[in-house]
């Protein structure tokens, strides 16, 4: 089983490095990368033949291609994510295919892009058979099959079952095949991704209907992915899910397959938050401690501009302080941590369905650093430009040393694209104020 990484109260370093160096040399907020703590969650995975890497947790180029060094595929859900993974240094062709695009519906640029590129595409809807099938007969495709049942974190990253729009309903495979055939593609593949941070219980079940599927669509397939989802520990009493129990059912259903079939059928994972949700820490600095009847406020420079999980799914982060004396053993107390924005929602302490709660934190001061941890999978690339504000630095700690792989957004970033329309006549009113 993983060891999750220590969470304590108080630190003064992430990845060796000093976090006031980080703020210094950075700016606050910032997300920091420690690519040591990926790379030893890619390595946990490493009894699966394949780890494609669902980008869209974190995908920051210098990330990709970390991974893809050290041997992920990689897994985009739209057209600049395909080029991102082009950037990063993916190429696409090769077996299994390096990136694949996994979605429900094709936009027009992503459309033209896998058809241009000759992107391995995983079809989440009958529709996409069809139209990558007018453009592009010939291919071997992948089918998204929604098993009937899901599970997640939270009701919001539940992607099975009736209730969610994600996949293949399980009752289409027939009609999908008969699709794909019309459109002269093949069905080499199957994926199921059920949900995000589920159980090993519910992970398992997906075995079971994987095999089902499979053998509905017969002995073309060479290649099944049991999708992402692998929980990490955000609060000590979430748990990892047992990674060789795990392996060893999916083992054995591909091994299944392989009998039936007669030939090898290739495993992939999938995950996304696995990968790199403990390697990031949101880095902001404390620019106000606010007393509003009993409740103490730590307000931050970073909000839910930077880190949207709060306030999207009651998400709990780990965080700590860094005092600037060094002082470990300042007192407790409970206090409510929120950021800058101009909405009440905007609060780092909250549990799903907006109620404020407090986290146990030791006394800070103004000018203080406070670290949200585990904030690496669905931290940046979630960030907005809500009231303003620019997006976060990214910095990638190699082998101890920062390296800054995102530049905070300037004013210039933020306008660009933006025009003020001449007005053909100018009212008296402008003209007062010009
Ligand atoms: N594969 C597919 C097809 C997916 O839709 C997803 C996530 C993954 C893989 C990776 O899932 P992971 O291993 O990261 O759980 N914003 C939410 C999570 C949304 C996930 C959407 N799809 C959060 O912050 O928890």
């Amino acid at each position: 089983m993983p060891t999750p990484p220590p969470h304590p109260l108080t630190r003064t370093e992430i990845a060796g490095v000093p976090v006031a160096e980080l703020a210094r040399e950075f700016g606050t907020p910032a997300f920091v990368y420690d690519a040591r703590m990926i790379l030893d969650r890619l390595g946990d995975l490493a009894a699966f033949d394949y780890v494609r890497y669902a980008q869209k947790a974190c995908s920051n180029l210098a990330v990709l291609n970390l991974l893809r060094r050290h041997g992920a595929l990689v897994d985009t859900v739209s057209a600049f994510e395909i080029r991102r993974a082009l950037a990063a240094g993916y190429s696409l062709q090769g077996t299994p295919p390096p990136v694949v695009y996994t979605a429900d519906v094709f936009d027009r640029e992503s459309l033209d892009l896998c058809v241009e590129q000759n992107v391995h595409v995983n079809c989440g809807s009958p529709e996409m058979i069809d139209q990558l099938g007018a453009r592009a007969p010939g291919r071997e495709i992948t089918l998204r099959i929604n098993p009937g049942f899901g599970h997640g974190h939270s009701r919001k990253t539940n992607t099975g079952g009736a209730q969610s729009k994600h996949g293949i309903w399980h009752e289409q495979i027939a009609e999908c095949l008969k699709r794909a055939e019309r459109n002269r593609l093949r069905v080499t593949g199957l994926h199921m991704h059920i949900g995000s941070g589920t159980d090993l219980e519910h992970l398992s079940q997906v075995c079971a209907a994987m095999e089902r599927a499979a053998a509905e669509v017969g002995d073309a397939v060479t290649s099944i992915s049991a999708g992402g989802g692998l929980p990490v520990v955000y609060q000590p009493d979430d748990e990892y899910v047992d990674l060789d129990a795990y392996f060893r059912l999916w083992d054995a259903a591909r091994k299944r397959l392989e009998a039936r079939f007669g030939h090898p059928v290739a495993l992939e994972i999938e995950p996304g938050r696995y990968l790199t949700a403990e390697s990031g820490y949101l880095v902001a600095e404390i620019r106000a401690v606010k007393r509003q009847g009993e409740n103490t406020f730590y307000l931050l420079d970073a909000g839910f501009n930077n880190l949207a999980r709060p306030i999207l799914y009651g998400a709990y982060h780990p965080m700590s302080i860094v005092p600037s004396d060094g002082a470990a053993d300042r007192p407790e107390r409970d206090v409510i941590v929120g950021g800058p924005l101009c909405e009440s929602g905007d609060v780092f302490t909250q549990t799903e369905g907006g109620f404020v709660a407090t986290r146990r934190l030791p006394e800070a001061r103004v000018g203080e650093l406070l670290v949200i941890e585990c904030a690496g999978a669905y931290g940046a690339v979630m960030g907005s430009n809500y009231n303003s504000k620019p997006l976060a630095a990214e910095v990638l700690v190699t082998d101890g040393r920062p390296h800054l792989v995102r530049r905070r957004q300037t004013f210039e970033d933020l306008i660009r694209g933006e025009t003020i329309p001449i007005s053909p006549a100018r009212s008296p009113r402008a003209s007062a104020t010009a």
